[in-house]
């Protein structure tokens, strides 16, 4: 049994919470300011990067973090090339990827492919990417830059701006500055907004609230003067009398993010957001660093590079300390512990649902059966383990009391989550025994 923490993997954002960060940034910042102390620390470790996804910073950074630390590196950039292309599934591939490496970095189209890929891989696994659930690295990287910029991101303004429907990485960031403290104002490209369940569930893990703010420049970038502000509860009581949306003042960091072709993302008639040159004299972004996971398109010109407030190149530059952090947790806790990422639930793969209705799932790729996990303070929410989506669910049953009710029914509530079990059918449940509850 390991007496020290150990990061078993990283699937999702959704798994930081202060202490790990606060102690990650620290790391980084040790490594940033002492390299040639972390020269072999991995003498000796063999590290797998599969990218299925087309990739210049993930994978060389990871590639970059490694050999800076003297391991080893085995690699897939073309999956074409692999016993894929003869039908091999991706439990398999994982199979002896991971018996072959110590650490497995993977990217892949599909959402909840690495939570997948954990399953069969008995070493940590890092999700460099997994269609367009989530890319928490990018997010660690992101949040170093403000980090070294700020000391802390309590209480500071970040605007998040583009597809964030298909972006991975402001889906990530969401859950990364919300866990670190900041407010976060969501400016999405018109049409391009995440589904409002996914915001719900950051709301209610973070104890955050969302109001409406507005900025003219807003309209000149999504088409609507206002935007949702994400910011602790009990901030702003004043607010709630008010008979028109507060204006913001000021923006400290803007993320802005290209639209994400690949995953279907259209820009509207209207255009796609991004900052145009004389935008940068307005009080709102007078101290505002602009940051960029890129590869960037035409939302951020070029002629911005010279700014003293762009951050984009360096969020690259940081990429190989952050990665380096961390692979010396995963790899080397008996020197260089972090604490524990919060366990995101395996799922259960006992039901008698339908498919997971996203497309873009990795169960439908894989032809498996998706584990639920249970989530929600007001509604139970039955969501894909893998990729998070909403499962289709109209009844839940007690294991303990054995009856069964319709899936709003406050009773619902009250049953313990070890004694669930949810339905698409009343008569499912009732031919498994159960009585009707009402
Ligand atoms: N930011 C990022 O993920 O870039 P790459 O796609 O080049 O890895």
């Amino acid at each position: 049994m390991a007496l020290l923490p150990v990061l078993e993997g990283l699937h999702s954002a959704e798994s930081f919470h202060r202490a790990f960060l606060d102690a990650f940034f620290e790391r980084a910042r040790e490594i940033e300011a002492h390299p040639l102390q972390f020269e072999d620390s991995l003498k000796g470790r063999l590290i797998a990067a599969v990218f299925e996804e087309a990739s210049t910073r993930t994978r060389l950074s990871f590639e970059t973090a490694a050999h800076r630390m003297g391991a080893r590196v085995i690699s897939i950039s073309d999956v074409k090339s692999t016993s894929h292309a003869k039908g091999e599934s991706l439990l398999d591939s994982a199979r002896m990827v991971g018996s072959y490496a110590d650490l497995v970095v993977w990217r892949h189209p599909r959402d909840g492919a690495t939570r997948l890929i954990s399953q069969a891989v008995d070493v940590p696994v890092v999700n460099a990417g997994d269609g367009r659930l989530g890319h928490p690295t990018q997010t660690l990287v992101d949040l170093y830059t403000l980090y070294r910029e700020w000391g802390s991101l309590e209480g500071k303004t970040v605007g998040i701006m583009g597809d964030l429907r298909n972006g991975r990485t402001c889906r990530s960031l969401l859950w990364g500055l919300s866990l670190a403290g900041a407010r976060v104002v969501l400016l999405p490209a018109t049409g391009l907004d995440w589904e409002a369940g996914f915001e719900t569930r950051v709301l209610e893990r973070s104890g955050l609230r969302s109001r409406e703010v507005c900025h003219s420049l807003f309209k000149e970038w999504t088409g609507s003067e206002s935007a949702r502000l994400i910011e602790p509860k009990g901030l702003l009581q004043g607010s709630l009398f008010r008979d028109h949306t507060p204006r913001l003042d000021h923006l400290d960091a803007l993320y802005l993010t290209r639209l994400q072709v690949e995953r279907g993302g259209k820009a509207s008639s209207g255009g796609y957001p991004g900052i145009r040159i004389p935008q940068l004299r307005d009080a709102l972004l007078e101290s505002c660093l602009i940051l960029h996971p890129l590869p960037r398109l035409a939302e951020v010109p070029v002629e911005l590079d010279q700014d003293p407030r762009a951050r984009y190149f360096m969020q690259a530059q940081m990429g190989p300390i952050v990665r380096q952090a961390l692979f010396l947790a995963m790899l080397r806790p008996d020197v260089w512990p972090l604490p524990d990422l919060a366990p995101l639930p395996s799922g259960n793969p006992e039901h008698r649902l339908g498919p997971c209705q996203n497309p873009g799932c990795i169960t439908l790729q894989e032809g498996l059966r998706a584990p639920w996990r249970v989530c929600g303070r007001k509604n139970r929410l039955f969501l894909c383990s893998y990729c998070d989506s909403k499962l289709t669910v109209e009844y839940v049953g007690c294991k303990s009391s054995k009856r069964v009710h319709p899936i709003h029914s406050q009773e619902v509530m009250k049953i313990r989550p070890e004694n669930l079990r949810p339905y698409v059918s009343r008569d499912d449940a009732l031919e498994e025994g159960y009585q009707w509850g009402g």
